[in-house]
């Protein structure tokens, strides 16, 4: 059986963690028909706002920003339809905000933008979350949040590899879910802790899989992202 290149390329995001346009325009140009979106997060909005969004737009690639929202209702909400105006695919909101937040950024979001919920940021680990007076496990606090999340209307929720399982038995299966954390064999680990292949984040249910620096740092990006999304293919193929 011939592999899918071309559904496997959908499901790989490139995290665009550069600090201004000139470096993001170097790395699109490179990676050109190699991905199917681009994360623009909080370092580069924060640097060039709507143009970094812009920058991957006109290249026709679907951007997913990522800027965790989190903040009363009304602003969130307001967050959202800004979104809105910039055309993006994907945006995230924190889900510690609240019940009412997240359901009124679904429903501003509507069928427009796939809105994720950010559960808990994976470099917090059981020591940090007395100090902020969050109780429990941290995968406990991981599965209560997706279910909420889903709940309230989100498109899918970004976790760590190791939590796709767990998330995925609390949204179901129709909910998205995106993984960052992901190293190919061999490749260095940077600072991700509890990173996974390609092929065992496809293999436990993952939909989508951010990548940064495996690609960003390669010799040859585009090379790098062909690889990943041939590991993305097998895997799939072999569900
Ligand atoms: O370079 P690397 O592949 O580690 O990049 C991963 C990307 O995913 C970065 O943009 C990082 O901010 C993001 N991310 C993460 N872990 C999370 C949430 C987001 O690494 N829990």
């Amino acid at each position: 059986m011939t592999l899918n290149l071309d559904e496997a390329r959908k499901r790989l995001i490139l995290a665009l963690d550069v600090p201004g346009l000139d470096d993001a325009r170097v790395l699109l140009d490179k990676i050109q028909g190699k991905v199917g979106l681009v994360k623009v997060g909080l370092e580069l909005f924060t640097a060039c706002g709507p143009a970094a969004v812009a920058a991957v737009r006109e290249r026709g690639i679907d951007v997913f920003l990522d800027l965790k929202l989190h903040d009363i209702p009304a602003t969130v909400a307001g967050a959202v339809r800004s979104a809105l105006a910039l055309d993006v695919a994907m945006l995230t909101v924190h889900t510690g905000g609240s019940t009412a937040m997240l359901e009124q950024a679904a429903a501003v979001a509507a069928d427009k933008i796939k809105l994720l919920g950010v559960t808990l940021l994976t470099s917090m680990g059981e020591d940090d979350l007395a100090p902020v007076c969050l109780f429990g496990k941290p995968s406990e606090i991981v599965a209560a949040r997706a279910a909420l999340a889903a709940k309230c209307g989100l498109g899918g929720i970004v976790c760590s590899p190791k939590e796709v399982r767990l998330v995925r038995d609390a949204v179901g299966p129709n909910v998205s879910i995106i993984t960052p954390g992901i190293r190919p064999a061999g490749a260095a680990m940077g600072d991700q802790k509890r990173a996974a292949t390609p092929a065992s984040a496809i293999g436990d249910g993952s939909d989508y899989l951010v990548v940064g620096r495996p690609i960003r740092g390669a010799e040859n990006p585009a090379a790098a992202a062909d690889a990943i999304v041939e590991e993305i293919a097998v895997a799939l193929q072999n569900k």
